[in-house]
């Protein structure tokens, strides 16, 4: 991994050579938590303890601070010395996701035009001079990387760089000047690899011209051998501009960069035309409901943990989760009235994010604020990759040591006929070894393949030795946000351990709650793309 820029010595996030000075009423410590989530980012979701320390600059009892207060926010996991980016921290990538509007009315339409030409597709906007991904209908191949969701790249090395390039401002191209002559090989950029011979500025001028010529880009392997990509510009209908970039992206084993554009340009044109149409006809966004008591509740947490809970941070993060669907420019007021925040405390949030780069001011009118792109550099790239067998694997573990027996997930095969087990957590009284992830067993003959089958609300099930004698097992589903299942979870046990009534009294609340608990974090882990049920 390429060294990246961080400030080790104040622990802030790294400081733009041409960016402002540090505001005196910027929150520290939410710098200081802004700073932790991008390095457990960048490290692809999991740091130890002092890696953290190293990483950030910050003391070690500061970081100990910030990642208890981020777990109580489950933001993050911490395991023995190990601190794990958690599903519920993708709620801030959704506000931005979620207020943008774009990937809702868009990534259908982007996945249709994956399925019709069966290679991978995707969108991105413009951060300054980079791109970011918000949405990717993945063909998954061997032969190359693909990006995530809030992957950041450099623009010149992309087929949608030239195309925003078109619409920079001096002050944009100037910093892209600075920002090459400064890290001529790309390693601020942890999503690409470095670039072993750094280009010279002008091809990219030349690009931009092209681009802005011909209204679509390619990108002929400048990321890595083998990978090309055609680009065509989404405009937003009301100002004329770029609203995101729509890109076909393959493998020179399939088609050349010259190939992309003869063969599959028209249907990028065409797909693009009619996202464009969606925008244009689209109703304007229903607000959603505002989070509910936050203050309240960090206030309690504050109480409860002491000097352990810092509640700046807490609140700080907060302000980010104000915005959404049809909250996407939001006035000071506004801000505080949705997250319970005094309009101070607010109004330093709101400068501390925007000197970290998560909000701009939108509107100098009506002095209203947006979530930048940047907003998914905390956390979204790793947690888009979750499925949901490791979202679940932490539950089911709380819950084996709970109720100190053996719990597992499972999903009906495609034939419907057997169940599969997709995560287990076994306990010491394990009755069953011969079970562990990916073994089929009948479904009628299981807790878990009748909850599947017979997909009715509210429903559990349990078996007494069918499967197998002395061996009794209790199953609930796990639904998606849309209310469909997905999986079961089940906890087994001997027999003998009681009655099947007094197993069901005992087992089935926190079986329930378990449920629950993986319910939530694949809302929050979903809400953009969907989750890989194996
Ligand atoms: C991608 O979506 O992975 C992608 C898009 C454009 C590029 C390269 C990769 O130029």
């Amino acid at each position: 991994m390429p060294a990246r820029t961080t400030n080790a010595t104040h622990g802030t996030p790294a400081a733009d050579p041409a960016g402002p000075a540090e505001p005196a009423e910027a929150v520290t410590p939410l710098l200081r938590g802004i700073a932790v989530l991008r390095e457990l980012t960048e490290a692809d979701g999991t740091l130890s303890l002092s890696a953290l320390e190293r990483a950030t600059g910050l003391a070690r009892s500061t970081v100990d601070r910030v990642t208890a207060t981020l777990a109580r926010m489950d933001y993050v996991r911490l395991d023995g010395r190990d601190v794990t980016l958690a599903p519920r921290l993708a709620e801030l990538g959704n506000a931005y996701l979620a207020a943008l509007r774009l990937p809702a009315l868009l990534s259908r339409r982007a996945d249709a035009l994956a399925d019709e030409l069966d290679e991978s597709v995707s969108l991105a906007v413009a951060d300054r001079d980079a791109i970011r991904f918000i949405h990717q209908a993945t063909r998954r191949r061997a032969m190359s990387l693909s990006f995530r969701i809030g992957d950041l790249l450099p623009a010149e090395r992309t087929a949608p760089g030239p195309l925003f390039a078109t619409e920079w401002t001096s002050a944009d191209w100037h910093h892209w000047h600075t920002r090459r002559a400064s890290d001529p090989h790309d390693t601020a950029f942890s999503a690409v690899p470095p670039l072993p011979h750094p280009t010279p500025d002008e091809d990219f001028t030349r690009r931009t011209a092209r681009a802005a010529a011909d209204g679509w880009a390619l990108d002929d392997q400048l990321i890595e051998p083998g990978l090309v990509a055609v680009s065509a510009p989404v405009r937003d209908p009301r100002t004329g501009r770029v609203a995101c970039v729509a890109s076909v992206v393959s493998h020179t084993s399939r088609h050349t960069a010259a190939g992309l554009r003869d063969d599959l340009l028209p249907a990028l044109l065409s797909a693009v035309s009619s996202m464009e149409d969606t925008l244009r006809t689209a109703p304007p966004p229903e607000p959603g409901p505002v989070p509910a008591g936050l203050a309240v509740w960090t206030g309690a947490s504050k109480q409860e943990l002491g000097r352990g809970f810092v509640e700046s941070l807490a609140r700080g993060l907060t302000v980010l989760t104000a915005f959404g669907e049809g909250r996407s420019a939001l006035t000071l007021t506004d801000v505080a009235k949705a997250t319970g925040l005094s309009r101070a405390t607010a109004r330093r949030a709101l400068i501390t994010h925007e000197y970290a780069g998560l909000i701009t001011p939108s509107s100098a009118t009506d002095r209203t604020f947006t979530l930048t792109p940047r907003t998914l550099s905390l956390g979204f790239p790793p947690l888009s990759r979750l499925s949901l067998p490791q979202i679940a694997r932490p539950h089911l573990e709380a819950l084996a040591a709970r109720v100190h027996e053996s719990t597992s997930m499972a999903v009906l095969s495609d034939s419907g006929e057997e169940i599969q087990y997709t995560a287990r957590a076994a306990t010491s009284r394990v009755l069953s070894a011969h079970i562990t992830v990916g073994t089929r067993l009948p479904a009628p003959a299981t807790a878990l393949g009748r909850v599947l089958l017979a997909d009715a609300p509210q429903g559990y099930a349990l078996t007494d030795g069918e499967l197998e004698a002395g061996l009794r097992s209790l199953a609930v589903p796990v639904r998606d946000r849309a209310g469909h299942m997905v999986a079961a979870i089940d906890v087994t046990l001997h027999a003998a351990r009681g009655t099947p009534e007094s197993c069901v009294e005992e087992l089935l609340p926190a079986l329930r709650e378990t449920a629950t608990a993986i319910e939530a974090d694949l809302r929050a882990a979903g809400r953009f793309r969907s989750v890989p049920p194996v």
